[in-house]
């Protein structure tokens, strides 16, 4: 970091101070102003607008430019070229592996993929028609109960592999949630398929056959876990970062940033984004749904669209369409009706001056619902799937925190409440 200087006067309380100003590797300078509670003032940043968290090396985002990058690497790229467990490999270690370093971690995650069979009782507690997402803040959190006991974060090793677990059992335990909601058995993993084979197959498959499982299929469902496999600080990644930095273990983090994740703002788009289209039917009810989502009186807001940082097309919702093409292509439903829907829908308002203004782009949940319908995923299952890939992302920004110095996250407030007054008895009062 190299050090500049802002000044700050507060003429109120004759406060006159420097802050010194820090410069990353790319991205916007930042002042820190730590110095400031010292002097009896606080910054005021609800939702953490203007807010530089931590310093991290994972992921770079540039929201004016529409780039992301992991590890330096541009996403379009790595979806063109990568593959998933390269990518993770990649988000965790910060290089790309040698073919032996990929053999290894691929070896390494398929021997992880099992679950203890006692979890499969836990699904049984869950009403056959829970959500999926609140199965899985359940399961993940209770894989607390199996390692807790022999995990010190202060240890390198017990961290890397709580990762392992962690990046290997989620499609086993995301898979679980599908067949407890279809009333089917459970499918094992197997070990002679490629990650995403191996999630199609124990979401698919059935014990009765062989599982058959499409390349074209398992190559989309690939490309999806590498575009939602990291995003920054995002709010699911701030919340395991918050929950990791009370020293919390690294399965009860995750589950924290599930729970996050769900909310209809952030990873719940995608679903949103499919019952939306459902609700518009007919391209012919476009400009309605426009009207709702400009409505300041209408909580409706256009599922998919706009972002906190990106104020240009998220990349991984252009890579995200142009996969629909191909994909829905090689499935023979080039002209599925919703996807037609949505780009009109997306022509539409890229057009109208309110989003135009306002720079709302579509992001990367308003396209990848389309491809996992395609591939038969269903719609409650579509937020599963971005916890599934994310994981890789919380845990390494979790394992970045622990690795290096860190303070428990606990911010201030602007007070509006009551002075100070005295305890009336009850029967003094009104
Ligand atoms: C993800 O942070 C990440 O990196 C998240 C993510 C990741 O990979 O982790 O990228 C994944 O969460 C993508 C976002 C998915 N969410 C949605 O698609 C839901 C719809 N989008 C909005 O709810 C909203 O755009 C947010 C939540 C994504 C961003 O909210 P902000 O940054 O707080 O923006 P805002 O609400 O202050 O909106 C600014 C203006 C407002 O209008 P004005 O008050 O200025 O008149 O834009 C309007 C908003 O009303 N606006 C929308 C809109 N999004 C913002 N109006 C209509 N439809 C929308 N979708």
């Amino acid at each position: 970091m190299t050090e500049k200087k802002a000044q700050l006067t507060v003429e109120s309380k004759g406060l006159d101070i420097e802050l010194p100003i820090y410069s990353g590797t790319l991205g916007p300078d930042v002042i820190d102003v730590r110095a400031l509670t010292a002097n009896g003032i606080f910054t005021y940043d609800p939702g953490f607008v203007s807010t530089a968290a931590c310093e991290s090396k994972i992921t770079f985002i540039d929201g004016e430019k529409g780039i992301l990058l992991h590890r330096g690497y541009p996403i379009g790229e790595l979806a063109e070229n990568s593959d998933y467990l390269e990518v993770c490999y990649l988000l965790m270690y910060g290089e790309l592996p040698s073919a032996e370093q990929k053999e290894d971690f691929v070896s390494t995650v398929s021997n992880h993929t099992m679950v203890h069979e006692s979890i499969s009782s836990f699904y049984k507690g869950f009403r056959p028609d829970a959500h999926p997402m609140a199965i899985m803040c359940g399961v993940v959190g209770a894989l607390s109960s199996f390692y807790h006991d022999s995990l010190d974060i202060n240890d390198e090793k017990h961290r890397e592999i709580a990762a392992f677990r962690l990046i290997a059992k989620m499609p086993t335990l995301a898979a679980m949630c599908y067949k407890y909601t279809i009333g089917q058995p459970f499918m094992y993993p197997r070990n002679d398929l490629s990650y995403s084979e191996n999630f199609l197959h124990m979401m698919f498959g059935v014990p009765c056959e062989e599982s058959v499982i499409s390349p074209t299929i398992a190559r989309a469902m690939d490309r999806i876990f590498i575009l939602h496999a990291d995003h920054e600080q995002n709010a699911s990644t701030s919340t395991v970062r918050l929950a990791g930095s009370s020293g919390a273990n690294p399965f009860a983090c995750i589950a924290a940033g599930i729970a996050a994740l769900w909310g209809p703002a952030h990873g719940g788009a995608n679903e949103a984004v499919l019952d939306m289209l459902e609700e518009i039917g007919d391209v012919s009810n476009v400009g309605k749904f426009i009207d709702k989502a400009k409505d300041k009186n209408d909580p409706f807001r256009l599922m998919g669209f706009g972002h906190r940082v990106y104020k240009n097309f998220d990349p991984r919702a252009t890579v995200m369409r142009d996969s629909c093409h191909e994909v829905l292509a090689e499935l023979g439903i080039e002209n599925d009706p919703q996807f037609k829907l949505a780009l009109k829908l997306e022509k539409i308002a890229l057009e109208d001056e309110y989003f135009i203004d306002r720079k709302l782009f579509p992001n990367v949940d308003f396209y990848s619902g389309i491809i996992l319908k395609a591939i038969g995923i269903p719609t409650n299952m579509f937020t599963v799937i971005f916890a599934l890939s994310r994981t890789v992302g919380w845990i390494s920004h979790w394992h970045e925190m622990i690795s290096g110095p860190y303070r428990i996250g606990r911010p201030r407030q602007l007070y509006t409440g009551e002075p100070e007054r005295p305890y009336v008895p009850l029967n003094k009062r009104k």
